[in-house]
């Protein structure tokens, strides 16, 4: 099997706990549930394109530990390839400690662990299989120096680059707009890129034409129930595409759904439009924040309308 789709990133294992309260500094609280999900913005990305009927690979690391074997049984089940999954006893699995009060308020712990050691021998690996690839996706849970050499890597092959610079850095490095295709991100890290506060579609307009100058292609900011905003070096008149009105139960890893779908539609559907992909992409991210959890909260391609393929 050729993947069509190849992401390049982070797994983590998120431990929940959900309590009446935060707990605070040296105190011990009873929670009243706990569970573990899996999460990771890469991998989410990825299982969410795989759902839709893509023909993924992920490129990662994990640890050679129970949450890593959990992670890779995980993928197969998604039918997500873990040719270049790598396992290390160098680190942990990624993990996420993740406490929630009843209200909705959290605190959250990253221990980003095995993802720090994914390296250019882990790249050199995937080569072939990335040079063949239609899209890559990467975004900024693993070290930048690599999500930017696998970009490179893509894009020299003319193989379609989606960067999603979550969580943003200020700083980014400019080869990032360079060889990104597609530079999607939400509202508060275009406001981190630009320093333009964005709060309406029209913010995210003007942010969009700061991002857009520094290089890439296409420019995309998703703002929540408000649907996303695109521009683009061959459009540059910001284009709001808003998106259906739906009761949100849990908006967590929204972000990375509509990622994942949108490298799904550019790899297998590439004779739409953007506009047609991004109005797509907004619908199936809107299905995933009716259901609570992330990978558990995204729709499978049987779950959804048919004239979306
Ligand atoms: N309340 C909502 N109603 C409908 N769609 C939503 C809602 N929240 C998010 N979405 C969809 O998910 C996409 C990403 O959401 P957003 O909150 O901007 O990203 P992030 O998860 O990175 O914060 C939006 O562009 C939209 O398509
Ligand atoms: C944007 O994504 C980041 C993760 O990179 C998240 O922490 C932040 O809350 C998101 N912002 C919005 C407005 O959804």
């Amino acid at each position: 099997m050729t993947p069509k789709v190849i992401v390049v990133g982070s797994c983590m294992t998120d431990l929940v706990s959900v309590t009446p309260r935060l707990p605070k500094a040296g105190e011990t609280i009873h929670g009243s549930k706990f569970f573990i999900g899996f999460g990771g913005k890469g991998a989410n990305q990825c299982i969410q394109a795989a759902r839709l009927g893509a023909k993924t690979a992920m490129v990662c690391k994990v640890g050679k530990d129970s949450f890593g074997n959990d992670y890779i049984g995980n993928f197969a089940k998604n039918l997500v390839s873990t040719d270049f999954v790598g396992q290390t006893t160098e680190a942990a699995t990624g993990a996420a400690s993740i406490t929630v009060n009843t209200e909705g308020q959290n605190a959250i712990v990253i221990v980003a662990g095995a993802n720090l050691l994914l390296d250019s021998e882990d790249l050199k690996r995937a080569s072939a299989a990335i040079s063949k690839a239609k899209v890559m996706v990467c975004q900024l849970e693993i070290r930048p120096e690599i999500s930017l050499e696998a970009l490179k890597m893509a894009h020299s092959s003319g193989v379609k680059t989606i960067f999603n610079p979550a969580p943003a850095i200020p700083h980014l490095d400019p080869e990032f707009f360079t060889h990104s295709d597609i530079f999607c991100c939400n509202e508060s890290e275009a406001e981190i890129l630009t320093a333009v506060p964005v709060n309406s579609p029209e913010d995210a307009g003007i942010a969009g034409a700061l991002l857009l100058e520094k290089g890439c292609k296409l420019v995309i900011i998703t703002l929540g129930g408000e649907g996303c905003v695109i521009l683009s070096q061959s459009d540059p008149t910001p284009r709001h595409i808003p998106t259906n009105k739906v009761k949100a139960v849990d908006s967590t890893g929204a972000g990375d759904s509509f990622v994942g779908a949108l490298a799904f539609y550019m790899a297998h559907y590439p004779h739409l439009c953007v506009e047609d992909m991004v109005k797509r992409s907004n619908y199936i991210a809107s299905v995933s924040v009716q259901t609570a959890g992330t990978q558990t909260s995204y729709p499978r391609r049987a779950d959804l309308p048919q004239g979306m393929f």
